[in-house]
């Protein structure tokens, strides 16, 4: 029942261009978000790169992540992967797609916008001799939304308060494609309106982030789609995390856990499992496009 239901948000999700996508050839990912994604890379650290015995490169295997253990950064390349798969995670917790759109809950938060312009671009965007990732070998993650959502979704012109993100998205997209990305991954902004903090926040919050994070995955499906149409080259692919949060809180027992109270680590941060359920979604529409 597991798979079955996995499959179908697969079948919903998934989108992909012309061209052929082999994740066997995939040996670099790149990832950029906030808490959900996570693992306290440090792109200057000690032994930054990621090893055989390391994956994530630093800190130790799972990282500092917001799910009191794995992230599914760590199960994607840990468990559901077929290759050795090397994590670059410039994520950073409580990060909106740019602080200036939507202010973050403390100024040293670093926006998706500044992990892209100003820590992969310069550096290893600049295709170091030492990180010999090429556009054939890497698959770029962007996994943004969450604290945006939460931050917008209270305003009635949900279009319009979402048009600069997404204008904002699309030169960000562009902006990897120019040092070489050609294989994407977009995560969908998971059922956000069911986690606890969402619900503690009265009657009708749930139905604001709802509706609000609909359109945002809608939104992101279109930048997506934009840019296969403007480069033939590129593959591009969607998880869809609304439709597997909405399956695992309605069947908490698809991820082994008996009560849907104990799906949070904290208000608004799942658990391991369903971080374990995402890796398995993500890997799913990956190989099975
Ligand atoms: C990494 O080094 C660059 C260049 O020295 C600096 O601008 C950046 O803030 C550093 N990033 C971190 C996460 O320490
Ligand atoms: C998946 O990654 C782990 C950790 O790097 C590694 O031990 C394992 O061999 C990899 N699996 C495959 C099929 O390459
Ligand atoms: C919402 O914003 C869009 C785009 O800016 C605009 O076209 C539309 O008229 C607005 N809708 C309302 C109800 O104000
Ligand atoms: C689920 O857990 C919550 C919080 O611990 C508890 O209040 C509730 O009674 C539990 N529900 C069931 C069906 O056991």
């Amino acid at each position: 029942m597991f798979v079955k239901s996995l499959i179908l948000s697969v079948a919903l999700a998934s989108a992909v261009s012309g061209k052929e996508f082999r994740l066997s050839e995939i040996k670099h990912l790149f990832s950029f978000g906030d808490s959900y994604t996570d693992t306290g890379f440090n792109p200057n650290g000690t032994l930054a790169g990621p090893t055989l015995s390391n994956p994530l490169g630093n800190p130790v295997f799972p990282g500092f992540t917001s799910s009191g253990g794995e992230n599914w950064v760590g199960f994607l390349i840990d468990t559901f992967n077929i290759t050795r798969l090397f994590s670059y995670n410039f994520a950073f917790s409580g990060a909106t797609l740019d602080s200036s759109l939507a202010t973050p809950f403390s100024p040293t938060v670093v926006s998706v916008r500044n992990q892209i312009q100003e820590e992969f671009i310069p550096g290893l965007g600049q295709k170091p001799a030492s990180v010999p990732w090429t556009s054939e070998n890497s698959l770029f993650a962007i996994f943004d939304g969450i604290n945006d959502v939460l931050n917008i979704d209270g305003n009635p012109n949900q279009t319009a308060a979402q048009e600069p993100f997404f204008t904002l998205y699309t030169t960000l997209v562009n902006q990897l494609f120019d040092v070489g990305a050609r294989n994407f991954l977009f995560v969908g902004v998971p059922a956000i309106d069911l986690t606890p903090f969402v619900m503690e926040q009265g009657p009708n919050n749930p139905a604001l982030a709802k509706a609000s994070l609909e359109l945002w995955n809608t939104n992101v499906q279109t930048v997506a789609a934009n840019l296969r149409r403007a480069h033939p080259d590129v593959t591009t692919h969607f998880a869809n995390m609304e439709t597997l949060f909405r399956e695992i809180v309605a069947h908490p027992e698809l991820v082994g856990i008996s009560n849907s109270s104990d799906l949070w680590f904290n208000t608004l941060h799942p658990v391991p499992a369903v971080h374990k359920a995402m890796a398995r979604t993500i890997a799913d529409v990956l190989l099975f496009p």
